[in-house]
């Protein structure tokens, strides 16, 4: 996912000043970067292919400059593709994040109006359109907003006039946040990219166009050529939240966090849980839809409701949501899970949700992100930054958030904080377990790993399994272990690494049962559960923490995963192809 960060303010070291912004965004995932900064009264413009860590960057002293990391959609991996994107006059840079849908008709219109372009980006248009538009005797500000409007599909964009010491911001879904410091104005992609610098910030809503100006930052109702005043408000995280700290890498600190934001959930969430649990109860069907880790804390929501509160939910990934929205009303309740608030696949679900006019609540880590603005009701997981491409602190809460929710609509609220607070502590004693980094080294050779589990196991065995592979590369399938002997037993040889959840709850003995038949083909079988037996070859103890074992359980496959990475020399936090928000489909 593309990254954005631009600065108007005292005289610095603009370049080295967005160099740091853009590197505080590559966990967004990016596979080249550039710089526009004014110089002069010209553009200095710096692109590369790769990684922004080992980049040296030209000293630039200004005032004004934007910097991008790309994620290529339209246009290879190469310098010419990288933004920023200038026009012919070479007066107007822009940078983007999203996709423009209608770009090819109107790059066919721009290359017969003589418009010469460098790229085989979707981005490049943009600038020539404002171009164009100037030319024929528009402000920068109504050809920046008219090219805006024209453009189809989800955007961001900022558009920099170093002439006037401008730069113009707009987007629709994708998100932009302006911050107000001591040294100037910043617009970022996101938070952690600026909050070192800001004490106050403005989350742009859809449409809002943005005029930063030297010293001075208004918005601009275009038609009436009306300044608004920015209503600037507190960051809601600290540069703290955004730092490593004490540790190496972001993932081992956000598995770290996660008995502090579970404490948190469980100690002070009560009067927004109950909101959500009412709207349950008088919704016509309630569905929950996520992405990735977020479809699978979704799907684990409905074993939990359908144990504890005796209720039937549905789950859905996020992508098939469209195919199967025929059948909802408004008097429909949809509960969309996302981290970011960003990913396209929800937004563009709930975008169609909404014109249905259901009910749509939010449960989400991000503040004032895109689907955060959407949600008639939101819940924010206040788990601090994740910045991690893997979910883990966002995931358990998550869970936990469903666990408090069901609990409370069986009327069983306080025992489930108590129980809560209970994993917490579960959690430190695995976190500190020597035997999880043991086993990774036993298994960082094997090419395949499976995990199975029955009832709330089983998407404890899927989350499990997408740990695994997305941090060390190791093929991993979690599967419902009812299956095992409807196919994937084929696949079961000497040594295959299969991992066994086992809580001492209803599925035990039919799971035993399942790691009875994958030893007896050969497999190195990995036991957790509260109850040891003979036919592991390796066992993990977790307390019984009954309805809620996913969460301790899923912290083993978080730190499996990790071990394996490290003992790979793998970067856990930015793994190969993987961006923290897929906010393009
Ligand atoms: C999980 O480790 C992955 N990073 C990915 O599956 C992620 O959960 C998914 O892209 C959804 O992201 P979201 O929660 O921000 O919507």
């Amino acid at each position: 996912m593309c990254g954005i960060f631009a600065y108007s303010g005292e005289p610095t070291n603009a370049s080295q000043l967005i160099l740091k912004g853009l590197k505080n965004l590559e966990y967004r995932g990016y596979d080249s970067w550039g710089i526009a900064v004014k110089k002069g009264n010209s553009i200095y413009l710096e692109k590369h292919v790769g990684k922004i860590s080992n980049a040296q960057i030209k000293k630039v002293v200004s005032k004004v400059g934007i910097g991008h990391t790309r994620w290529a959609t339209h246009g290879g991996i190469t310098i010419k593709n990288a933004h920023p994107h200038l026009d012919c006059t070479q007066k107007i840079a822009v940078v983007h994040n999203g996709i423009v849908e209608n770009f090819e008709e109107i790059k066919k219109r721009l290359i017969k109006q003589k418009h010469r372009f460098v790229s085989e980006t979707d981005t490049e248009v943009i600038a020539h359109m404002i171009e164009d538009k100037i030319r024929s005797g528009k402000s920068i500000e109504n050809a920046t907003y008219l090219t805006f409007k024209e453009l189809r599909g989800l955007n961001a964009i900022i558009v920099f006039y170093p002439e006037k010491n401008t730069f113009l911001a707009i987007k629709n879904s994708s998100p932009l946040i302006i911050g107000k410091g001591k040294r100037g104005f910043f617009i970022a992609s996101d938070i952690t990219a600026i909050i070192e610098h800001v004490n106050q910030v403005y989350y742009l809503k859809d449409n809002e166009l943005v005029v930063i100006k030297d010293k001075d930052a208004y918005l601009l109702e275009v038609k009436k050529h009306k300044k608004i005043k920015i209503k600037f408000t507190k960051p809601q995280i600290s540069v703290d939240d955004v730092g490593l700290g004490k540790y190496p890498n972001y993932m081992i600190k956000e598995i770290n966090e996660q008995p502090k934001v579970i404490f948190n959930i469980a100690k002070n969430y009560k009067q927004n849980i109950k909101k959500i649990a009412n709207k349950i109860r008088k919704s016509y069907g309630t569905y929950f839809i996520g992405c990735g880790t977020a479809y699978f804390a979704g799907l684990s929501g409905t074993y939990l409701f359908s144990k504890i509160a005796k209720r039937h939910v549905n789950s859905a990934v996020g992508s098939e949501f469209v195919y199967l929205i025929d059948f909802i009303k408004k008097e429909s309740l949809v509960l969309a899970l996302s981290q970011s608030g960003e990913t396209i696949d929800i937004i563009s679900s709930i975008k169609k949700v909404k014109e249905k006019g259901a009910y749509v609540t939010a449960i989400t880590n991000v503040a004032g992100s895109t689907l955060y603005r959407m949600a008639d009701d939101k819940l924010l997981l206040n788990a601090g930054p994740e910045k991690c491409v893997l979910a883990t602190k966002s995931f358990t809460a998550k869970i936990a958030v469903l666990y408090l929710i069901a609990h409370t609509l069986n009327g069983s609220y306080d025992k489930a904080v108590e129980n809560l607070i209970k994993v917490t502590k579960e959690i430190k004693k695995i976190i500190k377990n020597k035997k999880i980094k043991k086993i990774a080294q036993k298994i960082v050779n094997k090419r395949h790993i499976y995990i199975l589990g029955r009832g709330v196991s089983y998407p404890t065995a899927l989350e499990s399994a997408l740990k695994i592979k997305e941090v060390s590369y190791i093929h991993a399938e979690g599967f419902p272990a009812g299956e095992l002997k409807h196919g994937v037993i084929a696949l079961i040889n000497k040594g295959t690494p299969v991992i066994v959840y086992n809580p001492t709850d209803e599925t035990y003995d039919d799971t035993l049962s399942s790691a009875h038949e994958v030893k007896s083909r050969g497999a190195y079988v990995i036991g957790i559960g509260s109850k040891p037996n003979k036919i592991y070859d390796e066992f993990i103890h977790v307390d019984d923490c009954k309805n809620a074992n996913i969460i301790p359980n899923v912290v083993i496959a978080q730190l499996l995963g990790y071990y394996l990475a490290i003992e790979k020399g793998l970067d856990p936090d930015k793994p190969r192809n993987l961006a923290k928000s897929v906010t393009v489909k």
